[in-house]
């Protein structure tokens, strides 16, 4: 059988609004055009993961209502595992309202609901499907605490931790970086982490390799059209990885395509430099579409049209 990756993390209901420009406060503008569709980072990656062939569970929790029974359908269309995915009548599914502006930018509310019951309690329930698995992926849309659960229960087994800490949180908890294999942040949540003001790709590069001396083997972060940056622990050098220019209409789950898609070509045995190379370009198709998990290319599209981008 197929080594497995297992999401831990938040499900999403995104409500997207594309618009000419942001409303100032107090302001009504018009949106041109609006898409629902299934969202979450902990979703998105699973399914950026499993739309290029990997095997993929997901752990996450959504309330009894519709949006519940979509999202939990789509993840099941695109071939993830949602047995362990829980409902609760005390809440209602995550939802994200989102503007996209005519700069492909995007202002995201999110009212977290069921996600914020992903406690401590779901990662011990679900202890035997982490344990189980090679990887386990955490973000930062649920409990920190069940975060931290989940970390605890992979590296008593050996199972490699990917952590994404996105949105980015000055209140994080940085603790979870001792018991973090693989960091992946934009510059916006590196310079949380790190407390290192980042304003250009040198800053960035402090930041990396700041991050590995908090405990990760590896620190990545993305710098969106400037690439991607690697720190690897005892490594001097960073390495620097440049993406192919694209032109884009929503660069939404963009972050959570990269991870996703850096899981599934390092569960299939890639080197990380390369597996990040491919996911930094296969992200950036993704921005070439609407929305988020409905933008991820499939493996068999991605072969037929940039067969180059595949590690
Ligand atoms: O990273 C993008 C995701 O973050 C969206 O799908 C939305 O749900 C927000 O939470
Ligand atoms: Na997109």
């Amino acid at each position: 059988e197929k080594q497995r990756i297992v999401v831990f993390g938040s499900i999403v209901q995104d409500l997207v609004s594309y618009t000419d420009r942001f409303p100032r406060p107090g302001e009504s503008v018009r949106g041109n055009t609006f898409k629902s569709g299934s969202g979450g980072k902990g979703a998105n990656q699973a399914v950026a993961a499993a739309r290029l062939g990997a095997n993929v569970a997901m752990i996450g929790m959504v309330g009894e209502d519709m949006f519940g029974d979509s999202n939990i359908k789509d993840l099941k269309e695109n071939g993830v595992d949602t047995n362990c995915i829980g409902r609760t009548n005390k809440t209602h599914t995550a939802t994200a309202l989102i503007t996209v502006n005519k700069e492909a930018e995007n202002c995201i509310v999110v009212t977290l609901g069921a996600n914020m019951e992903m406690s401590p309690k779901i990662a011990e329930t679900n202890s035997s499907i982490i344990e189980n698995s090679k990887i386990v992926m955490c973000q930062g849309e649920i409990d920190e605490k069940g975060n931290r659960k989940a970390f605890e229960i992979a590296r008593k087994n050996g199972v490699t931790t990917f952590l994404n800490p996105a949105p980015g949180d000055a209140n994080m908890d940085k603790s979870i970086l001792d018991l973090v294999d693989v960091i992946c942040t934009n510059e916006n949540e590196a310079e949380f982490i790190t407390g290192i003001p980042q304003n250009n790709v040198e800053d960035a590069e402090k930041a990396a390799r700041a991050m590995v001396e908090m405990g990760p083997k590896y620190a990545i972060i993305t710098l969106g059209s400037k690439g991607v940056l690697l720190a690897s622990k005892g490594v001097e050098n960073i390495d620097h990885i440049e993406v192919k220019k694209v032109e884009a209409i929503d660069t939404t789950g963009a972050g959570d395509c990269f991870c996703g898609s850096l899981a599934a070509h390092l569960i299939a045995g890639h080197s990380m430099s390369s597996s990040i190379r491919s996911a930094a370009n296969i992200a950036s198709l993704s921005v070439t579409r609407h929305g988020t998990q409905s933008s991820y290319w499939k493996i068999d599209e991605i072969r037929q049209k940039y067969p180059e981008f595949l590690p």
